[in-house]
C-alpha cells in the first residue's frame, strides 16, 4: 500500500531516503514524509500532503543532513490525506518517530486507554497508537526501546510493517513486519537499507533480507544484522541475491511506465518461457510440475484465487484447464472466497495469482485454503514476496518489476504461466493428443514475435483516443477466452482515464446492457476470427441496429467487419486460447492513449495503489 524507506550508514541519508520514496511512489501516494537525525543529534520530521515532489519542495529550505533516516508515502486508512496524518508519527515527548504500513485494528481501544492515561494524540491515524503505546510502555516500565516494541507489538491486532528512529539512540533504526512488506539491504560498507520491496535497494547492494512475519531487526551500522521475534527469540533469516538492473526500475525514455510496460511485453513473454520451452519447441518444463507431478496431475478440481487483473488471469486460466486438461475449475474473488466458507477439499489445487505476491485478500485466501488441507500454488511476480513464500509450490512469471499501477505485462505474464501449466497438465494427463501438444508450444513460442506486430497498432490507436474521451461509459465485449479480456480492457479504462466501462460477455448484452447503448456510447467489440466469429458479428448488427459507435479488433485480413464497424484494428493470427494475448495489446494501448488524451496521470491514477495490502 504505502512505502517505506530507511537508512543507516555512512552516506547522507536524505538523497536515499527521498529516490527510495520516488521508486515506491506507485505504491500510494497520497502524502510523504521522512524523519532524519541529524548531526546534532536533533530529529527533524519533515511531512507534506501531496507527492514526493511535493515533499521535496516542503524539505529544500531545512536541514536535511544526517546519516540515518526513515521515510514513507502514505495510502490513507484512517484519517484523511493531510500532512498532520502524513507519517512519520511523533510519540508524546518527541523522542520517538515511526512509520507504518498496514492497518492497527484495535486501535480505538488501545487510544483510549492511552489517552485516560493523559496522552494527546494529534493524528486522526491508526499508526499513531503504536508511537504513543511503544513510548508509554518504554517510560513507564524503565525499557530498552526493543524491549518496549516487543511489549507493544504483543498488545496490536493488525498488520504492520513498521520502521522506528529515536532521537536518544542516532545510531539505530528498529523495524519489525507482520502481514506486510519488509526487505533489509545489507550494504557492502557496513550500511543498511529498509525498503517495502527491493526496488530503492537494488542500485546500493544486491544482498537482502525478505524479513518474516512476527520479526523484529536491529539495524546498526558496522554491526551483524540482528533479528528477534516478539518473544526475543533470536531470528536467523536467509540473505538472498536479488536480480534487479536500475534499467528495469526507470522509463528508459518513455513518458510513462504504463507505457514503457505495454512495449516490454513481447520481450517479457520470452524471458516468461525462457528455460521452460525447450530449443526444438516441443516440451514445456516446469519444475514446480516436475516437484509435485502426483499432485499437481491428480488434482480433482483447480480453485483460482486472485483480485482485480489477476483474477480476470484466471478466468482465463479456468477455460484453459476446463478445455485442455478436463479438470474442473472455480475462480474466486480472494476477497470474497476468505469469508465465504468454502467448500475445499484435500485434493482440490488452489492457484493463487498476484503480480505483487502482497496482496493482503490473496494472502488471506491462501492461509484458508492451506487450513483446509488444498495444496497451494502461487503464480506470482515479485520475487522473494508473501505469496510465494507461503505456498506449497508455484511459478514465477519473471516479466521484471512493474511500476505503473494499471497492470499490462503481468497480465499477460500471467496467462502465458496458466497457459504453460494447462498445456504441461494436459499433456501429463493424455487429455490432449501429442500433436496438439506440440503445435500449441510451438505457436506459443511464437506469440512474442505477433506481439511485436500488434505494437504496431499503437499510432493508429493514438490518432483513434482523441474520440473516445467525450465518452461517459464505454462497453467493452468479448466471447469464450476474449470475454476475460473485454473484463481486463474495461478495468484498464476505468483505473487510468476515470471512464466508466463495463465488460459483458458479448451474447449477454442482450439481455440488458443493450438498453445502454446510443451513439454516445463507444463499444469495443473483439471479433478475432475463432469459433464464435458469426455469433459476434451478429451481435456487432445489434449494437449497430441501436445507432451504437462499434470499434472492432478483428484478426488481420478480416473484410467482413471492416464493411460494418466504425474502426477496426488488425491483429496476428493465433490459436483461440492464445487470443488474449495479443487482444490485451491494443486494449492497453487505447485505455493508456485515452487517458493522456484526457490529461490524466496515468501511472497514478487517483485513489489507487499499486499492491492493496490492507483488505
Ligand atoms: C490492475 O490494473 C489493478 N491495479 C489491480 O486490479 C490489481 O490487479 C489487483 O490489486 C491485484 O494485485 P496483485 O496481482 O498484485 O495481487
Ligand atoms: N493505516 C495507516 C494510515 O492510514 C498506514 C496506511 C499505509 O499503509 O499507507 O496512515
Amino acid at each position: 500500500m504505502c512505502g517505506i524507506v530507511g537508512y543507516i550508514g555512512r552516506k547522507e541519508a536524505y538523497p536515499i531516503l527521498i529516490k527510495g520514496l520516488q521508486r515506491l511512489e506507485y505504491r500510494g501516494y497520497d502524502s510523504a514524509g521522512l524523519a532524519l537525525i541529524s548531526e546534532q543529534s536533533q530529529l527533524n520530521v519533515y511531512k507534506a500532503k501531496g507527492k514526493v515532489a511535493d515533499l521535496e519542495a516542503y524539505c529544500s529550505e531545512k536541514d536535511i543532513s544526517g546519516y540515518v533516516g526513515i521515510a514513507h508515502t502514505r495510502w490513507a486508512t484512517h484519517g484523511e490525506p493531510s500532512s498532520v496524518n502524513a507519517h512519520p508519527h511523533f510519540s508524546a515527548s518527541g523522542r520517538l518517530a515511526l512509520i507504518h504500513n498496514g492497518i492497527i485494528e484495535n486501535y480505538q481501544t488501545l487510544k483510549d486507554k492511552l489517552s485516560k492515561r493523559g496522552i494527546a494524540f494529534r493524528s486522526a491515524t491508526d499508526t499513531e497508537v503504536l508511537v504513543q503505546l511503544i513510548e508509554y510502555i518504554m517510560i513507564s516500565n524503565n525499557l530498552e526501546l526493543l524491549e518496549a516494541v516487543q511489549v507493544a507489538l504483543h498488545q496490536v491486532i493488525g498488520a504492520y510493517a513498521i520502521a522506528i528512529l529515536d532521537r536518544n539512540h542516532p545510531d539505530t533504526i528498529i523495524c519489525a513486519r507482520q502481514s506486510s512488506p519488509l526487505v533489509v539491504g545489507l550494504g557492502s560498507d557496513g550500511s543498511f537499507y529498509l525498503a517495502s520491496d527491493a526496488s530503492p535497494i537494488a542500485e546500493y547492494t544486491d544482498q537482502v533480507v525478505y524479513l518474516n512475519d512476527g520479526d523484529i531487526a536491529v539495524l546498526q551500522e558496522g554491526e551483524t544484522l540482528h533479528v528477534v521475534n516478539i518473544d526475543n527469540v533470536t531470528q536467523h533469516p536467509k540473505v538472498k541475491q536479488i536480480d534487479v538492473t536500475l534499467g528495469q526500475l526507470e522509463k528508459g525514455g518513455y513518458p510513462y511506465f504504463m507505457l514503457k510496460e505495454i512495449f516490454e511485453q513481447p520481450g517479457c513473454l520470452r524471458d516468461c518461457m525462457r528455460g521452460r520451452i525447450n530449443a526444438d519447441r516441443d516440451k514445456i518444463t516446469l519444475s514446480a510440475v516436475i516437484d509435485f507431478r502426483e499432485k499437481l496431475v491428480s488434482a480433482r478440481r483447480i480453485i483460482i484465487v486472485g483480485c482485480g487483473t489477476s483474477w480476470h488471469a484466471g478466468l482465463i486460466g479456468k477455460q484453459l484447464f476446463e478445455s485442455l486438461c478436463r479438470i474442473p475449475v472455480e475462480v474466486e474473488y480472494a476477497s470474497e472466497f476468505r469469508y465465504r466458507e468454502p467448500v475445499i477439499f484435500p485434493d482440490d489445487v488452489v492457484i493463487a495469482i498476484s503480480q505483487s505476491g502482497e496482496t493482503a485478500d490473496t494472502l488471506a485466501a491462501i492461509e484458508l485454503a492451506r487450513k483446509s488441507g488444498a495444496f497451494v500454488f502461487g503464480i506470482c511476480n515479485a520475487i522473494g514476496a508473501s505469496i510465494p513464500r507461503q505456498t506449497s509450490t508455484g511459478v514465477y512469471i519473471h516479466v521484471g518489476p512493474e511500476i505503473g499501477v494499471a497492470s499490462t505485462k503481468a497480465f499477460t505474464g500471467q496467462v502465458t504461466v496458466l497457459s504453460m501449466l494447462a498445456l504441461t497438465l494436459a499433456n501429463e494427463r493424455h487429455t490432449i493428443s501429442e500433436e496438439m501438444y506440440k503445435e500449441m508450444v510451438v505457436e506459443l513460442t511464437q506469440i512474442p514475435d505477433k506481439m511485436e506486430q500488434a505494437l504496431k497498432t499503437n499510432e493508429q490507436i493514438e490518432r483513434l483516443a482523441p474520440i473516445f474521451t467525450y465518452a461517459k461509459n464505454c462497453l467493452y465485449l468479448g466471447r469464450g477466452y476474449n470475454y476475460p479480456v473485454a473484463l481486463e480492457g474495461a478495468l484498464k479504462l476505468k483505473e487510468i482515464s476515470y471512464i466508466h466501462a463495463e465488460g459483458y460477455p458479448a451474447a449477454e448484452m442482450k439481455h440488458g446492457p443493450i438498453a445502454l447503448i446510443d451513439s454516445e456510447m463507444p463499444v469495443f467489440v473483439i471479433a478475432t476470427r475463432d469459433k464464435l466469429y458469426e455469433k459476434v458479428i451478429s451481435n456487432i448488427q445489434e449494437v449497430r441496429a441501436r445507432g451504437g459507435r462499434v470499434t472492432a479488433l478483428v484478426t488481420e485480413g478480416d473484410e467482413r467487419i471492416t464493411q460494418i464497424a466504425d474502426h477496426v484494428i488488425e491483429l496476428p493470427d493465433t490459436l483461440e486460447c492464445f487470443q488474449p494475448l495479443m487482444v490485451s495489446i491494443p486494449l492497453q494501448l487505447l485505455a493508456y492513449h485515452i487517458a493522456v488524451c484526457k490529461g490524466k496521470d496515468v501511472d497514478r491514477p487517483r485513489n489507487l495503489a499499486k499492491s492493496v495490502t490492507v483488505e
